[in-house]
């Protein structure tokens, strides 16, 4: 059998834990091959000691055969290691071109005039059907085209093993069928691919192979084809996982939240969010589905007071709070799981304790004449940490940085739902996040709306909307399309609904 990576008992421990034990991956050469755990597992701490930027403290790796030192990235580069990670590091103002032949040895880089640079990028990305203009500035092209860049990157530099850390992530499920695409080309030119990802579906569509990891410990792997989704999910939570959210029927009360006519501007001054009307009441989850940039941010940071309002209102537990400052309506009860963690959701740079009395600190009894209790500070933050699970290797002390993404969202939704809000807005509460974090945080959304508070879901996931919510928005092209009961509907008539076309009409 011939692999072109492996790695053999591989251990490497961070401050606390100990994030790889005893974890073995081969690859084999020509198949793509997926990591799949839990948030935290250790998934990327094992590509990063495959891609030269941590050293493991016990095990071997050999590429094609060979045992072999990966000190840097740049030693990664030599032996045909190629990785695009989980935030891209890409140049905003820059072009393709520029972008891509940036990390170059000086020597390398001096002499490369940017056109023929630019034609070879542009013949790569036609053999691979990547569809990229080299010429374009990152700025202006999508995220999706961003990833393609990365991708190309890799392949200048004549990589043949490409690791991807959680693609699919960032992606609109357009654009994964794309990708999963792209890498069966790419394996068809006789490239191995190692991609993570915590989405079964996709495994089962794109994988060949299945490595799994739980708390940094080696599990197994399987071939894809003949193992389940419910399988691989047993194996990387340990127990068995249910993809159906379990709920009762609504108990409905009074309405929390009224939108009447709202009309917001979106970043190019146009209406973003056109003339919008909804209720959402006590008892109750109300799901926001639509593609990508049809309305939601703009309803969602108006909702929150980051926005200024066109034309229409927004009514509270009965007051008009239109004109309200962010503050006060944190104040009043209305909490926000953000859509970006990392510029909304936590201050990276302060530890999760800080980061759970974000918006509390202020209050009795964490402060007193200007003081901090810290004792009450740890206590509370404590409790969210243990409450929801949020894995680190230092507790409360962690720095926000160093959680996996996942445990990042844990302790956001942690934070947001112990302040006990009469409205929570959720907005990709889940994205990135494994199947065991997901049925935990539906479980607590459900939860909210049992214990009569109301619950505004903002989804791109169309499965999450259609089997949490209650009733269901659509929302094109920044109107409303459509309301419909969540038990009355399926994802045909509401992915319709998404491309604009009403009830009835098709
Ligand atoms: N640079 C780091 N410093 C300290 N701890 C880290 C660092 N990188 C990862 N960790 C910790 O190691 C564990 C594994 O993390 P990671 O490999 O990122 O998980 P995954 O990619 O599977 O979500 C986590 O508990 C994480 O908090
Ligand atoms: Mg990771």
């Amino acid at each position: 059998m011939s692999y072109v990576v492996e790695m053999l008992n591989i251990r490497k421990e961070f401050p606390g834990i100990v994030a790889n034990d005893n974890v073995t991956l081969q690859l084999k050469k020509g198949e793509i091959h997926a990591l799949l755990g839990e948030n935290g597992a250790g998934k990327s701490t094992l590509m990063g000691m495959l891609f030269g930027m941590y050293q493991p403290e016990a095990g071997v790796i050999k590429v094609k055969g060979k045992e072999v030192k990966i000190s840097s990235p740049n030693v990664a580069n030599d032996l045909g290691i190629g990785m695009v990670h989980q935030h891209f590091k890409l140049v905003e103002n820059f072009t393709v071109t520029e972008n891509i032949i940036l990390g170059l040895e000086p020597k390398k880089f001096l002499t490369v005039d940017i056109k023929s640079a630019a034609k070879k990028i542009e013949e790569l990305s036609k053999s691979y059907g990547l569809n990229v203009d080299p010429y374009s500035k990152i700025e202006d092209i999508s995220v999706g085209m961003q990833q393609r860049v990365e991708i190309l990157k890799m392949l200048y530099r004549n990589a043949d093993v490409l690791i991807f850390d959680e693609p699919t992530a960032v992606l609109t499920p357009q654009e994964i069928e794309d990708l999963i695409k792209i890498m069966k080309n790419l394996i068809k030119e006789g490239k191995s691919i190692i991609i993570i990802t915590h989405k079964l579906k996709e495994i089962k569509a794109a994988a060949d192979r299945c490595s799994v990891i739980r708390r940094g410990k080696y599990i197994g792997t399987v071939n894809v084809k003949e193992t389940s989704e419910a399988e691989m999910a047993k194996m990387m939570v340990g127990r068995q996982v249910s993809f159906k959210v379990e709920k009762k029927e609504a108990k409905l009360g009074e309405e929390v939240l009224k939108i009447e006519n709202l009309s917001v501007k979106n970043n190019k001054k146009v209406l973003g969010l056109k003339d919008f009307t909804l209720n959402v009441r006590r008892g109750e989850i109300v799901g926001i589905a639509g593609v990508e940039g049809n309305g939601q941010t703009e309803l969602v940071e108006a909702l929150t007071g980051m926005r200024p309002v066109e034309s229409g209102n927004i009514i509270y537990n009965g007051n008009d709070i239109t004109k309200l400052s962010i503050r006060k309506r944190i104040d009043e009860g209305i909490a926000h799981i953000p859509e970006d963690r990392h510029k909304r959701g936590l201050i990276l740079d302060y530890n999760m304790e800080d980061n759970m009395v974000l918006k509390v600190y202020k209050n009795k009894p964490f402060s007193k004449n200007g003081l901090i209790n810290r004792k009450e500070v740890e206590n509370y933050s404590n409790n969210i940490i243990e409450t929801f699970d949020v894995r680190s290797g230092e507790g409360g002390k962690s720095i926000a940085r160093s959680l996996s993404g996942g445990n990042q969202q844990k302790g956001i939704i942690g934070r947001e739902i112990q302040s006990n809000p009469d409205l929570l807005i959720a907005v990709q509460p889940t994205r990135g996040l494994d199947v065991g974090s997901i049925e935990y945080i539906h479980k607590r959304l459900v939860e909210q709306r049992d214990n009569g508070k109301a619950v505004l879901l903002v989804s791109l996931e169309l499965d999450e909307v259609l089997n949490v919510s209650d009733r269901i928005a659509v929302v094109n092209n920044g109107e409303l399309v459509g309301i419909v009961n969540a038990n009355e509907t399926d994802e045909n008539e509401v992915g319709l609904m998404m491309a604009g076309i009403k009830r009835g009409e098709s």
